[in-house]
């Protein structure tokens, strides 16, 4: 059966009929199916066979919309996707919310139903799809204002150069910038963008008014683009990344009963990230290719296990996690500095790469390029960050975690870290060129504790996170 019209019926049968399809999700055709269908099975009809099946509903039905699926205390995330080459990872955004317990409600614009349909994010999303302002079902049904209205959070993933100059400008255009202007609870965008257009002055100015306006913001990360050759800033936030934003900025408005783990809430975790630069002279240093996403991964995931965090950071190009005590170090001897003065912890994770050797004399004036030899580089050795406060006689934290960064040998290296650094647990990964751990975004960590060796599967940082603050609770629980 190809269609079918529905005339003939007087306006108030219209009326009842589009009442029960969109309190079912259905088209009030397929209504019209199910209805005689049903009818149909009852009396055993041999006109069943006549009657097409009823496509699945479009949206859910309202009964599901007014009360989502998960518990009553879930938060409400309504999802927007717009128009980007990014929005494949939206898919994978709205399995990473709900795992988080969240409920997912999801809007498209018209040019992000270029890049993944409707019913793929259907068939994630546990509150419906919705896609047009002027849909009378949908509108009716639900309706622009009632779906920013209902929202615990709005976040936008991928978040269009396009849209974010509509947010910016409080254009109301379509369903998704309409509920932007309508939204008054938090609003979470993850830019992704050609690094050409977020560089932009006009994308920058966007940047500014939306920051004035209390938006938040996630990412866009460094790295390589989608399109073939481009890579630097416009990198949309990895759909982990984004998740754990979302998850923190709620986390203070909501209650300790929320369905957010609280593992580790009255514990006092410390933690570093990201390289250290180890100056030659005041415009030159040695460094490493450490991002810190690692680190910084580690470090929303504690927060969100409800620990009180502090992080001593090396020089990175990451967004700062929410909730996140941060202090900025450029050098190991500050890093250790910092360290040590925000002891006492109960937990201390090191998954800073610190630099082992630093210039011995560095220059206080720019060291010149004459017609003499080049300047000797004399090293003298930085201090061991994870081996002091592990050795700690007083205010050592109850688990100390070291990281070890190998290109070989990577358990038998970090068998004898774990011995001669005096620390609980190390997480070994191996760096070498061909794994794209370094700056990258996945990681394999083998666990090396006095008990033995565990083989964590390759993951996101995000996961590795994850994994580590969930044994981390488990431990000093
Ligand atoms: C293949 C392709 C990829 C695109 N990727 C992006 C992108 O990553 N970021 C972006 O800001 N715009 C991108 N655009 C342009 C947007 O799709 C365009 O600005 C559109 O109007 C955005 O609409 P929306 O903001 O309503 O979703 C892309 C366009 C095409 C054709």
């Amino acid at each position: 059966m190809a269609s079918l019209t529905v005339r003939q019926i007087d306006d108030k049968l219209k009326t009842l009929l589009r009442l029960r399809a969109a309190k079912s999700g259905r088209s009030m055709e397929d209504e019209i199916r199910t209805i005689l269908r049903a009818a149909a099975e009852e009396t055993g009809n041999a006109a069943l066979d006549l009657i097409e099946p009823p496509n699945p509903p479009v949206h859910p039905p309202s009964s599901v919309t007014q009360k989502p699926a998960a518990a009553a205390e879930s938060p409400k995330i309504l999802l927007i996707i717009t128009g980007g080459i990014a929005a494949y990872k939206s898919l994978d955004l709205i399995r990473r919310l709900r795992e988080r317990g969240a409920s997912v409600r999801v809007v498209m614009t018209k040019a992000a139903q270029e890049f993944v349909t409707p019913l793929a994010a259907a068939a994630l999303a546990d509150g419906g799809v919705f896609t047009e302002l002027f849909d009378r079902h949908s509108e009716f049904d639900v309706g622009h204002i009632r779906l920013a209205r209902e929202a615990d959070i709005v976040v936008v993933a991928p978040c269009t150069a396009d849209f974010l100059a509509r947010v910016a400008h409080g254009l109301a255009d379509d369903l998704a910038s309409s509920i932007m202007l309508a939204a008054s609870c938090p609003v979470l965008l993850a830019p992704a963008m050609n690094p050409h257009m977020w560089r932009h002055p006009a994308t920058q100015r966007n940047i500014a008014r939306v920051s004035a306006d209390n938006v938040h913001l996630v990412g866009p990360n460094t790295g390589e683009m989608a399109e073939r050759g481009e890579a630097g800033t416009g990198r949309m936030a990895e759909p982990n990344e984004i998740a754990q934003a979302a998850i923190s900025i709620l986390k203070p408005a909501r209650t300790a009963a929320a369905s957010i783990p609280q593992a580790l809430s009255n514990k006092s975790v410390l933690i570093t990230a990201g390289p250290t630069h180890e100056p030659i002279d005041p415009v030159r240093y040695i460094a490493n290719r450490s991002s810190g996403k690692q680190g910084y991964a580690i470090a929303r995931a504690a927060a969100d296990a409800g620990a009180e965090v502090t992080l001593v950071s090396g020089p990175v190009n990451l967004p700062e996690p929410p909730g996140v005590k941060i202090i900025r170090v450029e050098s190991a001897r500050e890093m250790l500095a910092a360290v040590e003065k925000a002891l006492p912890a109960d937990v201390a994770i090191f998954a800073a790469a610190v630099a082992d050797w630093r210039v011995a004399h560095a220059g206080t004036q720019k060291i010149k390029k004459g017609a003499a030899a080049m300047p000797p580089l004399e090293l003298t050795e930085n201090p061991d960050i994870l081996s002091t406060i592990a050795h700690r006689t007083e205010g050592r934290p109850k688990l100390v975690i070291g990281f070890a960064a190998e290109t070989e040998n990577v358990i038998a290296n970090a068998k004898s870290k774990l011995a001669r650094k005096g620390c609980d647990w190390i997480l070994a990964n191996d760096v070498s060129t061909e794994t794209g751990v370094m700056g990258g975004d996945r990681n394999t960590i083998h666990l090396v504790t006095a008990q033995g060796v565990t083989d964590w599967p390759e993951q996101s940082k995000e996961d590795v996170a994850q994994m580590l603050i969930t044994a981390v609770a488990k431990e000093i629980a």
